[in-house]
C-alpha cells in the first residue's frame, strides 16, 4: 500500500516537436488509425499504436457493435494484436489518440478503466515499464512513465 502512495510520474509535452523521432512515429501511426475506427454509434474514434522492444509496431482502432457491450477499445485491440502475433513480447511504449466527430477534444483522453487494467496486466507480465503517450486534437501530449501510474490501487495477480 505505502509504495503505491507515490507521486504520479507524468510528463506534459507542449507539442509534438518536443518528442523523440520514435515517439513521433508512434503518435503518427496511432493518429492514422483514427480513420480505421468503426464507431457509427458513438462517433468517437480511438487509434492506437505500440512499439515492441524488437522495434515492430502494432496498431488498433475501436470497433463498435449494435450490441453496445461488444464494442472493443482501440488500445486493447492494438495490445491483443501484438500479443497474438508475437507472444512473450515486451511493449516499450503505446500511443493512444482520439477524435470526437461531434466536438473538438483539446486535452488528451485517458484510457477507460478496462483498458488500464489490460495495460497493467501486460506491464506486470513483461516486468518492465510501458510508457503511455496520449494525444487528442490539441497540441499537448501526456506521457505516463508506466501503466501503473494510470491505475493506482489496482487489482493485480499478486492477490490470486
Ligand atoms: N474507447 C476506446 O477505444 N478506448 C478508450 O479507452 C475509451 C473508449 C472507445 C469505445 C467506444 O467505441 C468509444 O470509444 C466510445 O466509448
Amino acid at each position: 500500500m505505502k509504495e503505491l502512495v507515490k507521486k504520479l510520474s507524468i510528463k506534459v509535452h507542449e507539442d509534438f516537436k518536443q518528442l523523440s523521432a520514435l515517439d513521433k512515429e508512434l503518435i503518427e501511426r496511432a493518429t492514422a488509425q483514427l480513420d480505421n475506427a468503426y464507431a457509427p454509434y458513438s462517433n468517437f474514434h480511438v487509434g492506437s499504436a505500440l512499439r515492441l522492444e524488437n522495434g515492430n509496431i502494432y496498431v488498433g482502432s475501436n470497433q463498435e457493435n449494435a450490441s453496445y457491450p461488444l464494442c472493443m477499445c482501440g488500445e486493447r485491440i492494438a495490445i491483443y494484436n501484438a500479443a497474438s502475433n508475437e507472444p512473450g513480447i515486451i511493449i516499450d511504449a503505446i500511443a493512444i489518440t482520439a477524435k470526437n466527430l461531434k466536438k473538438a477534444i483539446d486535452a488528451p483522453i485517458s484510457p477507460c478503466g478496462a483498458c488500464r487494467q489490460v495495460l497493467l496486466e501486460f506491464e506486470i507480465k513483461q516486468k518492465k515499464a510501458m510508457r503511455i503517450l496520449l494525444k487528442a486534437d490539441g497540441p499537448e501530449i501526456y506521457e505516463y512513465h508506466q501503466a501503473q501510474d494510470l491505475l493506482p490501487f489496482s487489482f493485480d495477480p499478486s492477490f490470486l
